[in-house]
């Protein structure tokens, strides 16, 4: 648990991992994520490709979720997301770029294929991750029981609420997504969970020492041999 004093640092420190490993390994599968707190990675992921530190050619990215309901080209979507923070800034193969299809005609098949895509990669070397307000990893809600790989989840209204902020009202944000599963994110060999800010404290105080339990997903990283938080 490294506890910087600024959102730089972890900025900084953490796109200083994920460069590390792809200087180490060129085809290194990378688990992304979308919200507000991996943007300043990907600023100096950008920053680390443009020095010319860095080539991201061989690598290939899962990302964790997508809403249902919108299009790759809605500006909400995480799809749109992931070209306008990340991928269209640096030189990773759009082939090689992966989210759920939040508009798939049968999201519980597309939740198969997606599966089927990451086994078929082997396992992601590092996963980043943020935490949500009520411990969700992914869009994996608390609940009394979680799924282990990609499925259809309902959001929780709390998880709207603070997502409404990035549309014109809550009236707007999608009702369900297509996440990984708990049991996909535990899958990765190195898990990066970052968080920033001090509404964050309490939930990641009891995702790391509170009990390991469905209704906190964030607490199911304990048992994870190979956890790195930055905070
Ligand atoms: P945030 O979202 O990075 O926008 O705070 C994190 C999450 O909900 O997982």
């Amino acid at each position: 648990i490294l506890k910087l004093p600024t959102a730089a640092e972890v900025n900084e420190v953490g796109a200083d991992l994920i460069t590390s490993l792809v200087q180490t390994k060129p085809n290194a599968v990378l688990g992304l994520a979308t919200g507000s707190t991996p943007v300043g990675i990907y600023q100096e992921l950008i920053r680390a490709y443009q020095r010319g530190l860095v080539s991201f050619k061989q690598v290939k990215a899962f990302n964790l979720d997508e809403y249902i309901g919108l299009p790759a080209t809605h500006s909400q979507s995480y799809a749109y997301f992931m070209k306008e923070q990340l991928f269209n800034h640096i030189d990773i193969d759009p082939e090689q770029t992966n989210i759920p299809n939040g508009t798939a005609a049968d999201p519980h098949e597309e939740g198969k294929r997606y599966d089927a895509l990451l086994e078929s990669v082997g396992n992601i070397d590092l996963q980043i991750l943020g935490i949500g307000h009520n411990g969700h990893i992914g869009f994996n809600e608390p609940s009394p029981a979680l799924v282990s790989g990609t499925h259809v989840v309902e959001l929780a209204e709390q998880t709207r609420e603070a997502n409404a902020r990035f549309f014109e009202d809550k009236s707007q944000v999608p009702t369900h997504a297509l996440t990984m599963g708990v049991g996909s994110i535990l899958k990765a060999k190195t898990i990066l969970l970052v968080a920033k800010g001090a509404d964050k404290a309490n939930i990641v105080h009891r995702a790391l020492t509170g009990p390991i339990t469905t209704e906190c997903p964030a607490s199911l990283l304990q048992t994870h041999p190979h956890l790195i938080v930055l905070l």
